[in-house]
């Protein structure tokens, strides 16, 4: 069964601040994208579908690789989120039933383990899938500075990529998206709950190291945990899973 991947790397990177998108900064001398690349390829897909600024398909394919098998295509993305996840979408024609990873570049330190569960729970009958974790904070909702509410917190979990769905589900969120002229999501889980009525998502285990780049701080943090894994890999045996290796 063939397993399709979406790699969003079209970001401007604005709060990372840094000369080039961050998709492309440097993460330990690898760019950010590549690594994500590596990673989702670890973490079993088949085919990867690389969306990145228009400006920038050249010097992704100059830079991205993928392992032989891995077949890999690069596309212009959008102006938001959900319009790259769309265009990245529009190369993956297949089987309605087949599996779609989506994964931000900007997690580039994602386990080949979270890929293959979230994977699997689609597998095994749900329509989408995502890793997440439990929240640590309590979340408040606000209007402007005032608290309004604060929901429980036992009930709420912090959604990260990778996520997986079946083409289906995620290919109708995105076509009713369109067609409503809504590119507010965050995050495609979201789109199929707002679009795909009695769609079931469910939430895999994920990891506190699969740290989300947005500024410099968690690029900074993102480069001790690479050389974290590094030293506890030793010969390099687990650098494949969390695409750390620079081969
Ligand atoms: N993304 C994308 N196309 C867009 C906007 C975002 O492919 N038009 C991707 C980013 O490249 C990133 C992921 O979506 O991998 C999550 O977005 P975010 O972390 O917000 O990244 P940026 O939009 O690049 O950062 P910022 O919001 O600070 O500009
Ligand atoms: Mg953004």
């Amino acid at each position: 069964m063939p397993t399709d991947a979406i790699v969003l790397a079209a970001g401007a990177g604005e709060r990372l601040g840094s000369a080039v998108p961050k998709a492309f900064a440097a993460l330990s001398g690898v760019p950010i994208v590549v690594r994500a690349v590596r990673g989702v390829a670890a973490g079993g897909a088949d085919r990867i579908v690389v969306v990145v600024g228009p400006d920038r398909l050249a010097e992704a394919a100059a830079v991205v690789d993928a392992p032989d098998g891995v077949a890999l295509s690069i596309v212009a993305g959008g102006g938001s989120r959900v319009e790259s996840t769309r265009l990245g979408l529009a190369c993956l024609q297949g089987d309605p039933a087949d599996v779609v990873i989506v994964h931000d570049a900007a997690r580039p330190l994602a386990a080949a383990e979270t890929f293959r569960t979230a994977v699997a729970a689609v597998r095994a009958g749900a329509d989408g899938a995502t890793a997440a974790l439990p929240a640590a904070d309590t979340i408040a909702f606000v209007d402007g500075r005032l608290i309004t509410e604060i929901p429980t917190r036992s009930r709420l979990a912090r959604i990260q990529t990778p996520q997986a769905f079946r083409r289906d589900v995620l290919t109708r969120a995105h076509e009713a998206a369109a067609a409503a002229d809504d590119a507010t999501a965050t995050d495609d889980c979201g789109l199929v709950l707002r679009y795909v009525p009695g769609a079931r998502i469910a939430w895999v285990q994920g990891d506190e190291r699969n740290l989300k780049i947005t500024t410099r701080l968690d690029l900074e943090l993102a480069t001790r945990l690479l050389a974290q894994f590094e030293g506890d890999d030793g010969a390099g045996s687990r650098s494949s899973s969390r695409s750390s290796s620079g081969t």
